[in-house]
């Protein structure tokens, strides 16, 4: 999103009236979240430290880790395994915007050993931007596809996914058997489809509104949605 991005961080941006990261954040602390690993990268990290401070403004903990490069996402969660080990987690990316918590979801996937993953859907009119999911009659999700030319549904994989205590075996196994991506990366996308053949995902279509923040039009989109929001209130 150059130049908006050549002294800064695009999850610094404003979204509205906030940092886009507070709304990011505030998605996990409205969902009863309060335990949050930020992986940052980049040369703006004092800035998050500085904005975001040890979590108390948000009644949450934050803890920090660096990764280097743009090796993804699935690569961004392995650099947090000596923190989270061992927990139920749930993974947010600092561009998407989301109108609804996800309490509900939270208390049944912490409370449920019938779904190991589960994996938050939206109509969208683009897919090809996406991650998309292909999903039988019954609504079962199949397989995910990685910003397919012709894609099999409109239906996008948002950037929340719930994962139990497996998924760092399960990147482990990414990472020995499909390795990084032609764009330089370890996708969740694999991670996901792994979970998914392992037939333990719960995919769901929420109703409220939600989108990346990532370009001109979709960050302005967002800004647009909280104004409304907020004039509605
Ligand atoms: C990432 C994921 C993609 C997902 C999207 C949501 O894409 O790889 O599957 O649909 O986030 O924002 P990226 O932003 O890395 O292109």
């Amino acid at each position: 999103m150059s130049p908006l991005t050549k002294v800064t961080n695009k999850h610094l941006l404003a979204v509205y009236n906030e940092p886009m990261i507070y709304k990011v954040i505030k998605t996990l602390t409205n969902s009863g979240i309060n335990d949050i690993v930020i992986v940052l990268g980049g040369e703006s990290v004092g800035d998050f430290i500085r904005l975001l401070g040890d979590g108390k403004e948000f009644g949450a903990k934050f803890s920090y880790v660096y990764q280097e490069g743009a090796g993804g996402i699935a690569e961004a969660l392995n650099l947090t395994k000596h923190i989270v080990k061992g927990h139920r987690i749930a993974v947010i990316l600092g561009d998407n915007i989301f109108e609804d918590n996800f309490k509900e979801e939270v208390q049944e996937f912490e409370n449920s050993n019938d779904w190991e993953c589960m994996l938050f859907l939206k109509e969208v009119t683009d897919p090809e931007r996406f991650g998309v999911a292909e999903i039988d009659e019954d609504g079962k999700i199949l397989k995910i596809e990685e910003k397919p030319k012709e894609p099999k549904s409109n239906l996008c994989v948002t950037g929340l996914y719930f994962y139990n205590e497996n998924v760092f075996n399960i990147i482990e196994n990414v990472i020995k058997e499909i390795g990084y991506s032609t764009r330089g990366e370890l996708e969740i996308t694999d991670v996901n489809n792994y979970y998914i053949k392992k037939g333990k995902t719960k995919s769901k279509i929420f109703k409220g509104f939600w989108s990346d923040a990532g370009t001109f039009k979709t960050l302005l989109k967002c800004s647009n949605f909280i104004k409304n929001q907020l004039n509605k209130e």
